[in-house]
């Protein structure tokens, strides 16, 4: 799938803009601060429901504006498409070819996108939850599925935690704390089936995109690095989900004492990793800067491919700023791949050499073909 066109208005520094892309590699350049990632985050914010800064709607609004709107034209193999999204008076509204969506979730899982931005640096070097952040986004663009379960899983996560507090209490009688306690079971028995099924796609994904990630890694590096990820979580047999919904019981269940002690739930699939080898080593402890920014590369062109073949559409790529990074041999590769899929990329140089890229230049949140 490619997007043929995007129109804003008062999007960030952005007042009004119509920029059409080509289906190759498109390249967004320009100095600082005027308004590259502004544009890739309007076309990722079609993938992912929401800006992937983490910024509210609200405050995606033109500074002094009142409202801001976002079209997104894209073609995928079946048809032309369009998306829209209007912020205005506090209300977010989503529209996919002119029929409007009740929720924003109804909008995932059409347009797809892979972002990889300096930040994404932190699924290898960073804590945890940006493992299980790339893990959420990546399962959530090939399984609708999965983002119900995420949102159940963590509902119920917020009802068990806040009985907890409950019990924790000071000055609650024993009595109260007995019966308060017994009403745990309900969330134990809720939070294990919705951890099982969250397990076993995280598993079934990780054992997928690892072979891939591998291939892409070992092509980047002549064949020097091995990448392994595995995905590491409290079950012992993730893949069944029968066996560990009864094994999350089990955890949740003995783990109420403890639980109690530390006012929250402790185990769990929001405490899930990732174990990220190369050549045996974990790379977070023994990687070069180098060797962890293939990785995170050729993860996130393994989780393109992920995406190809769970959806058959091929996604969007969208570099923001981590091109300037890669060695010549990396640029390489990158480019060889890109012949049949849509890269936008931003950078501040305006002298890369990108072939017949089509080249957009920004400057104040104005975009200029060439
Ligand atoms: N809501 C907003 N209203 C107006 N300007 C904004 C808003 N949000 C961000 N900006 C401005 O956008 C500019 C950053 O744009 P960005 O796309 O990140 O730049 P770059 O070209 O370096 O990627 C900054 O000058 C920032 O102040
Ligand atoms: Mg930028």
């Amino acid at each position: 799938m490619y997007c043929r066109k995007i129109t804003l208005k008062n999007y960030r520094n952005i007042s009004s803009a119509e920029v059409e892309f080509s289906p190759g590699v498109n390249l967004i350049y320009g100095k600082n601060a005027q308004g590259k990632t502004n544009l890739l985050e309007s076309v990722y914010i079609f993938a992912r429901g929401r800006s992937f800064k983490g910024t509210a709607d609200k405050d995606l609004v033109k500074n002094g504006e009142s409202f801001f709107s976002v079209k997104n034209e894209y073609t995928d193999s079946r048809r032309e498409n369009e998306l829209f999204i209007l912020h205005s008076e506090k209300k977010t509204k989503r529209f996919a070819n002119e029929v409007k969506l009740d929720r924003n979730i109804d909008m995932i899982s059409r347009f797809r996108a892979v972002l990889f931005c300096p930040d994404h640096l932190g699924i290898v070097k960073g804590a945890p939850s940006e493992r299980r952040e790339f893990l959420n986004i990546a399962i959530s663009q090939i399984s609708r599925d999965y983002i119900y379960l995420l949102g159940d899983y963590q509902l119920t996560l917020e009802n068990r935690n806040a009985l907890i507090k409950k019990i924790c209490m000071p000055g609650i009688s024993p009595s109260a704390r007995a019966s308060l306690t017994d009403n745990l079971s309900v969330w134990n028995e809720q939070l294990a089936k919705y951890a099982a099924r969250i397990a076993a796609k995280r598993k079934e994904y990780v054992e997928k995109i690892s072979p891939y990630a591998e291939y892409i890694m070992s092509e980047m590096s002549s064949n020097k690095e091995k990448l392994r990820i595995q995905y590491v979580c409290d079950v012992q047999n993730p893949e069944n989900a029968e066996q560990s919904e009864k094994d999350y019981l089990k955890l949740f269940e003995e783990g109420t004492e403890r639980d109690i002690a530390c006012g929250s739930t402790q185990k769990g699939v929001h405490r899930d990793d990732l174990s990220i080898k190369i050549n045996g080593d974990h790379l977070r402890q023994w990687g070069s800067q180098g060797q962890q920014r293939t990785a995170v590369l050729a993860i996130k062109l393994a989780e393109g491919e992920m995406c190809r073949q769970y959806t058959g559409e091929e996604p969007v790529y969208l570099f923001d700023d981590v091109f300037s990074e890669l060695d010549a041999e990396r640029k390489k590769y990158l480019i060889s791949g890109a012949a049949s899929k849509q890269y936008i990329i931003t950078t501040c140089e305006e002298n890369v050499d990108f072939g017949n890229a089509k080249r957009i230049k920004t400057e104040n949140g104005c975009f200029f073909e060439e």
